[in-house]
């Protein structure tokens, strides 16, 4: 949830100040953003050619009183995300010491880099505290951006409808498993996604069965709660250049992941309520993508089960059908991921996608090789995946591309079954992608990105505070928004 409340003022809007507001000024290599008051500014320009080393200081000058923030170059971060960090600390800093209003100049920032300061703010005030006895004391203070041409205020507004998306999905993936499990999430996203132009539509129980979507079927039947196939469907009204495209986002919906009868250890495991992050995201990106009118098709799959032990639970050695009509054996019911997800991609090639991303806490093994900050990038086109890397750029998320080595395809051939649904240990990340692979038609350009890293994080990463980030949201709707243009 994000108690932020914001708004902006065009250029010659004049400022009514009260007591309890102050002015936020970022300084980048000794340059400040806007200039609203000649006093105030003069004053804020002699404090900085004055200090060495400081991390922002309080300027007060005529009864006017402003934070002058820093922004400083960080190791592995662009500056514009250099820029999200800055702005989210001295937001932070003025929520502490109770600033009613914040006004942030803005007539420096040229209105990309002036939605990168909002996102770091947006993103730092978000709060997941509604188990709390108390609720924080800390609300924070009102953001009126000053000085904005009308063109940066149409980039604020655009920006903030992505932002409360991603507040969102970042809301269902802190939230406990218990509390979500798939008719759950479907419900807070047929909520959402009332009075948009969106098409919801569900697959339950009985629907998937009869259809042979076994992968869900097979993961689902040992919880008590059924698993279902979420459907959400964008077409916009006028689709110009974008109408050559149909994007299909799928995401992995796996409401807990307990690991099944292979179960998983205890030490950790209530992070796996972050397991319907993809699922979550794709969602979110929907919302962003309706509300921003992008003129390009749009579909979202949410392959969504929990994944749990009972008397009913698939068994190590148990053997489905997919979709595709593959017989796959399943050797660890802990890589349930890929077996919902070869529903939601036989879905998408159904459904006559152009283009599919499919967005999955997939594997551990992607954690280990990349860390928690980046994604792992696979795809059967070389186009795709540079696009999404720079996008991933541009947006503050990074990717990094992994091959699809078809030398290890066969380690989880199977005797038994067409094949089995874990390979080696080794590349544990890439034979998870290749198992994805067999569901993928030949000639329809996919994604795959592998979240499970920067997903939901366990300490405070750059302006996110512990939990869900919503990480890949900005980049399927940028993408989106590329696809409408070519
Ligand atoms: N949801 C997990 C992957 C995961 C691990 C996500 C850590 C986020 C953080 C996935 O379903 C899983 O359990 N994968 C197994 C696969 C293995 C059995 C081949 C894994 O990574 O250990
Ligand atoms: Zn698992
Ligand atoms: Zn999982």
């Amino acid at each position: 949830m994000n108690m932020i409340k914001w708004q902006f003022m065009l250029n010659d809007a004049p400022l009514e100040l009260k007591a309890g507001d102050a002015f936020l000024f970022l300084c980048e290599k000794g340059r400040i953003t806007g200039d609203v008051d000649p006093v105030l500014s003069e004053r804020v320009a002699e404090v900085i050619s004055q200090t060495g080393e400081w991390d922002g200081e309080w300027v007060v000058e005529s009864g006017k009183r402003a934070w002058v923030q820093p922004v400083f170059s960080k190791p592995g971060l662009n500056e514009d995300e250099c820029l999200r960090v800055a702005a989210s600390e001295a937001f932070a800093k003025m929520t502490r010491r109770h600033v009613a209003r914040v006004f942030l100049p803005c007539g420096g920032l040229q209105s990309g880099r002036l939605a990168a300061v909002f996102q770091g703010i947006w993103h730092s005030s978000y709060r997941f505290d509604h188990y709390k006895s108390k609720p924080s004391a800390d609300v924070p203070p009102e953001l009126i951006f000053v000085g904005a041409a009308q063109s940066a205020g149409s980039r604020l507004s655009a920006t903030a409808q992505e932002l409360s998306a991603i507040d969102f999905a970042r809301d269902l993936i802190n939230e406990p498993g218990s509390v979500l499990p798939p008719l759950e999430f479907i419900s807070r996203v047929q909520k959402a996604c009332e009075g948009t132009s969106l098409k919801v539509s569900v697959r339950h129980l009985a629907e998937l069965e009869k259809e042979g979507f076994g992968g869900l079927v097979t993961v689902g039947k040992g919880s008590g709660h059924e698993p279902a196939m979420l459907t959400i469907e964008y077409a916009p009204d006028s689709s110009g250049s974008g109408a050559r495209h149909h994007l299909v986002l799928v995401g992995k919906g796996v409401t807990f992941d307990t690991g099944g009868i292979s179960l998983k250890p205890g030490d950790g495991m209530w992070e796996m309520k972050d397991d319907m992050s993809g699922a979550a995201d794709v969602c979110a990106a929907m919302l962003a993508i309706s509300r921003l009118k992008l003129p390009v098709r749009v579909t979202a799959i949410a392959c969504l089960a929990e994944n749990r032990p009972s008397r009913t639970s698939v068994l190590p050695g148990d053997i489905f059908t997919a979709k595709n009509g593959k017989t796959v054996m399943v050797d660890s019911t802990d890589a349930e991921g890929r077996l919902i997800l070869s529903d939601g991609l036989c879905e998408a090639a159904a459904l006559g996608a152009t283009c599919i991303v499919d967005l999955a806490t997939l594997t551990g093994a992607i954690v280990r090789a990349l860390g928690p900050s980046i994604t792992g990038l696979f795809s059967n086109d070389e186009k795709l995946a540079k696009g999404i890397c720079e996008i991933g750029e541009e947006v503050g998320e990074k990717y990094w591309p992994m091959p699809l080595e078809m030398e290890y395809r066969r380690s989880f051939d199977d005797s038994v079954a067409d094949m089995k649904n874990i390979g080696d240990r080794e590349g544990g990340a890439i034979t998870a992608g290749l198992f994805l692979q067999e569901f993928v038609p030949e000639g329809v350009r996919w994604a795959h990105l592998d979240i499970a890293g920067p997903a939901f994080v366990t300490k405070p990463w750059k302006y996110f505070g512990k939990g869900a980030t919503g990480f890949g949201i900005a980049t399927l709707v940028e993408l989106a928004r590329r696809l409408s243009k070519c």
